[in-house]
């Protein structure tokens, strides 16, 4: 049983190198056509071999030994190879190559056969010197496939160019700049820019210009950048969120943010939690703020991620107000906030012509004296919809206090746990009876309350998903 999880990319070089394929027919001209422009010399050992083979094998760089895969054939031709794809149509063959490699370290890929593999290649998307390595582990080579093809369509012509260009500009940019990340920021700032459409064009004189531009403000300040990131899941992400969570230097971030988007971080940005849970305050708010100011202050570019939205119940007002008053240039960019993303999972449109024109979004926070301080009377409208944040605990409260001001018991309610993540749950019930659902379900944060007749239009028979 072959692990497809332990096959690592890299890349190998083979300008310099001897490499052997074993087959001559469609399989192995396929992996030919690979070589070709890639490595030194190709052997290729094969009793027939098709045309496109036949015409490189000159004796130079491509020799063709007419033969079959004899075990002495492979003892000679096998040990001073840097890599070889065993690739005849016969499983057999293929696997008395694989072995001859094996018994000599050599890396060895038969074609549609990873258990004896030692490597394997993968879809590749080539705009040399820019290459895209797209692998399934083994697993799936048409899926690698059709990912190639949704890649490639997103990618301009003209990334080899820009590639070169950068190339060209490496050298020199290193010693005009020693410090890597200053270097990387001004290539940022090129990339960002009207360089890299240049560069893609191949116009390198305009590219080189806006070069130069990038690098006289690279001395800029840091920024901070507060991102939302949406209530969990990865597709409730912003394409914006997505590029500055490329760009950011480092990243502070709390509990609502899970490990599944902090994949999506540029991996060599620092990452600092600063999560405040109910009760385990990791960092106060002012220590937060200090720390993205100190950084950004650093010339860091500081992606202050939060859960959601930053300016709805996230507390992003406040880290804007005191980044801006430290004199730093702050970007905000929205993100789905609970209400929006757990209300779509659950099926519950927040707004309804008929039955909810107005939706108001609430925060179960308690006061110092344990009790809830809201506008009762303007809660107890029938024509609209309460969503409440941060509310599993006042829940008896809140229920009991709704009833009091008007909302008949059995008015519908649902509470949505985890919404948008793999664990999601929906609970259904009433203000009568949602308190006791929380408790006995031992419902967890983080957990979003939504009240009003919009809850009944999920389906009336559907009580948990
Ligand atoms: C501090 S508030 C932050 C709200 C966030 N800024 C937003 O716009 O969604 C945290 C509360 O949001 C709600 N929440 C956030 N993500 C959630 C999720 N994935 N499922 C359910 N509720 C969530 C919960 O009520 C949680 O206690």
């Amino acid at each position: 049983m072959v692990n497809d999880d332990f096959f690592l990319p890299i890349a190998i070089r083979l300008d310099d190198a001897a490499v052997l394929v074993v087959g001559g027919g469609e399989i192995a001209t396929h992996k030919f056509r690979l070589l070709i422009s890639r490595a030194a010399r190709i052997t290729v050992l094969a009793p027939t071999v098709t045309e496109a083979i036949a015409e490189h094998a000159d004796g130079s760089r491509v020799i063709w030994i007419r033969s079959e895969a004899t075990d002495a054939m492979l003892t000679a031709h096998v040990s001073d190879k840097r890599i070889i794809f065993a690739a005849t149509d016969d499983a057999l063959t293929n696997r008395r190559v694989t072995a001859a490699a094996r018994a000599r370290n050599i890396p060895v890929c038969a074609v549609d056969d990873p258990a004896p593999s030692t490597f394997i290649t993968p879809a590749i998307i080539d705009r040399r010197p820019v290459q895209i390595a797209i692998t399934t582990g083994g697993a799936a080579p048409v899926l690698a496939r059709r990912l190639r093809l949704a890649i490639e369509t997103l990618l301009p012509a003209g990334l080899g160019h820009l590639a070169q260009f950068m190339r060209r500009q490496r050298s020199d940019m290193r010693v005009r700049m020693p410090d890597v990340a200053t270097r990387r920021r001004v290539w940022e700032a090129f990339l960002d820019g009207p360089g890299q459409e240049a560069a893609l064009a191949g116009l390198d004189n305009e590219a080189l210009e806006a070069l130069h531009a990038a690098t006289e403000t690279s001395e800029r300040a840091g920024e901070v950048w507060l991102v939302g990131a949406g209530p969990g899941d990865p597709d409730m992400l912003t394409l914006g969120a997505l590029r500055l969570m490329q760009n950011a230097d480092s990243i502070l971030y709390d509990h609502l943010i899970p490990e599944t988007i902090l994949d999506r971080v540029r991996r060599d940005a620092e990452r600092v939690f600063v999560g405040k849970k109910r009760g385990h305050h990791a960092l106060p708010q002012n220590e937060i703020n200090a720390e993205m100011i100190r950084r950004a202050r650093a010339g860091e570019r500081v992606l202050r991620l939060k859960g959601g939205d930053p300016f709805i119940f996230g507390r992003g007002g406040e880290e804007m107000e005191a980044a801006m008053a430290a004199g730093l240039t702050v970007r905000v960019l929205p993100g789905i906030t609970a209400a929006s993303g757990c209300g779509a999972i659950a099926r519950i449109p927040l707004t309804h012509r008929d039955h909810a024109r107005s939706c108001i979004f609430l925060t179960g926070h308690a006061r110092a004296d344990g009790l809830l301080d809201l506008a009762w009377p303007a809660l107890v409208r029938r024509d609209q919809t309460l969503v409440i944040y941060m509310g599993l605990a006042p829940l008896p409260e809140l229920c009991a206090r709704l009833i009091e001001h008007g909302l008949p018991p059995d008015w519908p309610a649902a509470i949505i746990e985890h919404g948008t993540r793999p664990d999601q749950k929906v609970h259904v019930g009433t203000l009568a009876n949602l308190a006791h659902l929380a408790a006995t379900r031992n419902i967890t944060s983080p957990a979003l309350t939504i009240i009003g007749k919009v809850v009944l239009h999920r389906g009336a028979n559907q009580h948990t998903d």
